[in-house]
């Protein structure tokens, strides 16, 4: 959990990029998620519709997706992080479409009230720690009927590397999954007391990894977080003979499950 105060984590799009490029290479499944649930998004909207987006990373649903953005649609893009926010705008700097920008955290969004046909916040909603007042806020800059979807974690995505961080960590306690706050399993309820309606998606993506060297890489960009803590950077060594030890027998495989949330007012 974090503040609402940029963390290093998300100074840049370095650790965002290499986890997402490992997901992408080792799953076994058609489709970028980004694009499944852009899916939803343009289903639901009206061809002139206004599209805020909270924490956008990289930009990269955006990215992905611009050939699939009706013209009509304004989207703009806004992050917690400056450094995301700059990542967003220079990845998005060759698409023929025109987005806005802001750097602005989910508790206090800078748009006037009903400004929003619907609300984007994709794998973010999870590091807010007062996701009542993220909502508020929402539900402040949606117009009547607008939506939020959000994407978000299930929790029992990777958890065989959460198992792999355990058996090669060395500090005291157990290693845990990051994914326990606003889950796929979780979140709906959350989201009810705020929302008329809810309804939830899941996308299946089982990895199989072939690469210890990218399962290491892949480690190291997870965040300072109390649940990881008995594994730290020395046991990096461990964890690549641990992974070079089980792909002796062939490719690890883990789920790396998904799922997505459309609330509506
Ligand atoms: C895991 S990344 C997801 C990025 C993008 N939405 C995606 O799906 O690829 C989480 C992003 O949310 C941002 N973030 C985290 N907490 C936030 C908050 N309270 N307000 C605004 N942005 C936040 C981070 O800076 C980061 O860019």
């Amino acid at each position: 959990m974090t503040d609402d105060r940029p963390v290093e984590q998300y100074a840049n799009e370095s650790n965002l990029s290499t986890r997402g490029s490992f997901n992408q290479r080792f799953s076994t499944r058609e489709g970028h998620p980004h694009d499944w649930a852009f899916g939803f998004v343009r289903d639901a909207l009206p061809g002139d519709a206004d599209v805020l987006e909270l924490g956008c990373g990289t930009g990269s649903i955006w990215r992905r997706n611009a050939d699939r953005t009706p013209p009509g649609w304004t989207a703009t893009l806004t992050d917690f992080s400056q450094g995301m926010v700059q990542a967003a705008r220079g990845n998005l700097a060759g698409v023929d479409r025109t987005f806005d920008y802001a750097t602005a955290a989910a508790a206090a969004i800078p748009v006037r009230d009903g400004a929003a046909d619907a609300v984007l916040a994709n794998m973010m909603l999870y590091h807010v720690p007062d996701r009542d007042v993220a909502f508020r806020e929402i539900n402040r800059i949606l117009r009547p009927d607008g939506y939020l979807f959000a994407m978000t974690v299930t929790r029992d995505s990777k958890a065989t590397l959460y198992g792999m961080l355990d058996e090669a960590a060395t500090g005291e306690g157990s290693v845990e999954s990051l994914n326990r706050e606003f889950t796929l399993s979780d979140g709906g309820a959350e989201l009810r007391e705020h929302f008329d309606s809810v309804e939830s998606h899941r996308f299946e993506s089982p990895l199989s990894v072939t690469d210890a060297d990218a399962l290491v890489e892949y480690a190291r960009t997870l965040p300072d977080h109390p649940r990881l803590a008995p594994f730290d950077e020395s046991d990096l060594p461990a964890l690549r003979r641990i992974a070079q030890r089980r792909l002796e027998d062939g490719p690890i495989r883990m789920r790396s499950d998904l799922g997505l949330f459309v609330a509506r007012r």
